[in-house]
């Protein structure tokens, strides 16, 4: 399919308009509270973003999850849920750094605060990366108590996660640099190593209102689980710092005791920038399920040299497939270009088989309506196609890497490394979109169903009704599509700009090397 210059002007005009609202509402939420923060910063605290600024090496990056995590929920009042987490560098070794912001509700948990310190956590233990928690949290945001605290994957599993990450020989550290109260207390509690600052950070698992109702002992704060006391006395902390700067040197000398597990076989030549000019990488990014760019230049601007080997580039074209370096890590990539066929499915089958067994990581960009419906193709087996390749990448062993390039729709989205298949980062650029299927299709597909209802029972449905409902189902499909819904909810660990795509997979493949990979086990082929 063709496309003319103004068509493409008008796309690249509309990129570059949702990539700036996506730096505009980042900024926003980084502004939020100010308020809070000036009285933060008034009680000489620094703010968690500064925090985690100084724990970092100098020169490198952090790579934030999760910034837009509970966006347009709870009338905007939880600005990132509450808390950062991220990838950083601390002393030569990668980490993971999870920090409660005190001035969003006193650093307490919603939901997505305890999706997004849950993931960070799932992260460390994928990657062996060691973990440190920067602490100033009331604990449970108290109104949402039923959505926080008892189900498997809430609150406790903060602690049940630590337990088993330090078995693992993955090291807990703990600063105590604010409140620290109830199930809260068990975070440093339950770290390898804690740090607290005097003055300024209490563990308790009452607090003062709490002890004055059980017991009617007045207490301060400090007396009853400050860092004195925790230090000198019940031995819950290990080392008091006089202030923030102070903590955060000592875990960085904490840091420099942790063992280097990191091994770099997979990085195997020298890290050599793509051809292509960043600047017009805008040019190449699709529209969300269409096909009219070639995904092979949009390949240009992530990998080395912009040198792509591309495996079976005459067969089952709609998926391309091939090997590459990105910063020196070698991988196989699978980029969407149209919809996938039988011969499109067993492609990608075989070239996820080939990565296994050659241990290579793989990148999926994902921009896909779907696999092929119809009579023909159903007769063809479809179904048993998909399956091989949604088969081939769950039992995968070596670690993948998701992009939202565009749309991910139906069962293409498992197919291409979806969330549910376990891929170790997965970024969504401002322009994708995801759900079951396209906002018009499954308003066709709902009125269909309630016309055969009707038809079925002998009534009528009215063209009017069923105008109403294909309406609604449209509205609610496309605010449900946004990527900024998805990310709200932790469907992806973030939206990035495009032109970040290349420095976040040179990331996720430098720490996938802390841990080796399994030989992977495939199931039965249905063939
Ligand atoms: N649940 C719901 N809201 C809470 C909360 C909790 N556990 N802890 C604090 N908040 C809210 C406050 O109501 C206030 O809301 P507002 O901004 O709408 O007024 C905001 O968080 C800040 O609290 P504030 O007390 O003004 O801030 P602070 O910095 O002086 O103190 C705490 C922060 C966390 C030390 C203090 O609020 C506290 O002790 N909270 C109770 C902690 C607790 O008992 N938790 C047990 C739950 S497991």
């Amino acid at each position: 399919m063709s496309i003319n210059k103004s068509d493409n002007d008008t796309q690249l005009n509309t990129i570059r308009q949702k990539v700036d609202a996506f730096k505009e509402t980042l900024n926003t939420i980084h502004q939020q509270n100010a308020k809070q923060k000036a009285r933060h910063k008034s009680r000489a605290k620094l703010l968690a973003r500064e925090r985690i600024d100084l724990l970092v090496d100098e020169g490198t990056p952090f790579i934030e999850l999760s910034a837009l995590a509970a966006f347009d929920q709870y009338d905007n009042q939880f600005p990132s849920a509450g808390i950062i987490t991220g990838i950083g560098i601390i002393n030569g070794i990668e980490s993971i750094i999870i920090a409660n912001d005190a001035t969003t509700k006193g650093g307490t948990y919603v939901k997505e605060t305890i999706k997004k310190h849950l993931r960070a956590q799932e992260i460390a233990e994928e990657n062996n990366l060691a973990c440190v928690y920067l602490v100033d949290s009331g604990g449970i945001f108290l109104p949402e108590q039923a959505n926080v605290f008892p189900d498997k994957n809430d609150f406790g599993r903060i602690f049940y996660n630590q337990a088993r990450l330090s078995g693992k020989g993955i090291p807990q550290i703990s600063i105590v640099m604010g409140s620290c109260t109830a199930g809260g207390a068990y975070i440093p509690a339950m770290s390898d190593e804690t740090i607290i600052v005097k003055n300024q950070g209490t563990i308790f698992l009452g607090g003062p209102p709490l002890v004055k109702a059980a017991t009617g002992e007045e207490v301060s704060p400090e007396e009853l689980g400050g860092g004195l006391l925790h230090t000198t006395e019940s031995g819950v902390a290990d080392h008091l710092a006089d202030d923030d700067h102070h903590a955060i040197e000592i875990c960085r000398t904490i840091f420099k005791t942790l063992p280097q597990t990191k091994n770099n076989s997979r990085q195997q030549q020298e890290a050599k920038a793509p051809l292509t000019d960043i600047n017009d990488m805008y040019s190449e990014v699709p529209e969300p399920g269409s096909s009219v760019k070639d995904v092979k230049k949009l390949i240009d601007f992530i990998v080395d040299e912009s040198k792509f080997d591309e495996f079976k580039a005459n067969y089952g074209t709609t998926l391309v497939t091939g090997f590459a370096h990105i910063n020196g890590y070698n991988v196989g990539i699978l980029a969407n270009n149209g919809i996938l066929f039988s011969e499109s499915a067993q492609k990608g089958a075989h070239f996820i088989q080939l990565c296994n067994s050659r241990n290579i990581p793989m990148v999926f960009l994902q921009n896909i309506t779907g696999f092929m419906v119809g009579k023909e193709y159903e007769r063809r087996g479809i179904a048993k196609d998909g399956a091989k390749m949604v088969n081939a990448l769950a039992n995968s062993e070596v670690p993948f890497f998701t992009i939202m390039i565009g749309g991910s729709y139906g069962a293409g989205n498992y197919a291409m490394g979806g969330r549910a298949f376990n891929p170790r980062l997965l970024f969504s650029w401002p322009n994708s979109s995801i759900s079951v299927m396209g906002p018009q299709q499954a308003a066709e597909v709902l009125a269909t169903v309630k016309k055969d209802q009707a038809k079925a029972l002998g009534k009528e449905i009215s063209e009017e009704d069923i105008a109403k409902l294909k309406e609604q189902t449209v509205e609610s499909y496309q605010s449900q599509a946004s990527p900024y819904y998805a990310t709200s909810r932790l469907w992806d660990d973030g939206i990035i700009d495009p032109k970040d795509t290349r420095l976040v997979l040179s990331i996720g493949l430098s720490i996938s090397q802390n841990k080796p990979n399994k030989k992977s086990n495939y199931g039965i082929f249905r063939m």
